[in-house]
């Protein structure tokens, strides 16, 4: 019992250590590379910590070690041994699918303003501007696209209700016929019944069709 209790201890207080070097580690890759995915999502992270995409700075900085877009900044030497956060794309194949989806559909609110993207450079595929941020408001929209299927729903099933990526701040966004917030079905929620609508975002049978659908990508993968 005592020796078991010490062995705890031991194990906790080795883990918080762990976890300070990595968020130092992280702090410095991403202020040389804040447009790749794992810096935005360490940046929404410090105030959703207790989101699971949230819960180790260990996967993250594990995440942006594993993304050529980062991979050769000295933090990633050694490279981490952590598990990466679940489904989180690479700035290559972030950029990839914003740039499809918005040669598709330019008119939509996450191809333009402070979510615009320029085009990638042509060596490394990776565009200058936040990819999971253009990618989440495209995806919110449009979860029925190819590129949101492979890159945003995996990673947003994990994540859960994770705000901008895979669920709107209150009130944020333009809400067109197109663009209609709505929560994200949570990692744990049972196929086919999203989690509790926002009072704020019934928008009557459409939103029902929608969501159910959301459910149906989700349900499939
Ligand atoms: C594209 O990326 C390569 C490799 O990182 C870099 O050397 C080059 O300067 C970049 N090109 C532009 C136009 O930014």
């Amino acid at each position: 019992m005592h020796a078991s209790f010490l062995a705890l201890a031991l194990a906790a207080s080795a883990a918080s250590v762990v976890n300070a070097q990595s968020s130092a580690s992280l702090a410095a890759l991403c202020k040389v590379y804040p447009n790749t995915p794992a810096c935005e999502l360490s940046a929404v992270c410090a105030s959703q910590a207790t989101n699971p995409a949230c819960a180790s700075t260990d996967a993250i900085l594990a995440s942006a070690c594993a993304d050529p877009a980062s991979a050769a900044h000295p933090s990633c030497t050694p490279k981490p041994t952590a598990a990466p956060v679940k489904g989180l794309p690479t700035a290559k194949a972030a950029s990839a699918d914003v740039a499809s989806l918005c040669g598709e559909m330019p008119g939509m609110d996450g191809c333009l303003g402070t979510f615009m993207c320029p085009p990638a450079n042509a060596t490394t595929g990776v565009a200058d501007c936040n990819q999971m941020a253009a990618l989440g408001s495209l995806c919110q929209d449009m979860p029925g696209m190819t590129g949101c299927k492979a890159d945003w729903a995996p990673f947003c099933q994990a994540a859960g209700n994770l705000t901008p990526f895979c669920a709107k701040a209150a009130g944020a966004g333009t809400p067109t016929s197109m663009s209609m917030s709505m929560p994200m079905p949570g990692a744990t929620a049972a196929p086919g019944a999203p989690s509790g609508a926002n009072a704020n975002s019934v928008v009557g049978s459409l939103t029902a069709v929608v969501a159910a659908a959301v459910a149906a990508v989700l349900a499939g993968l």
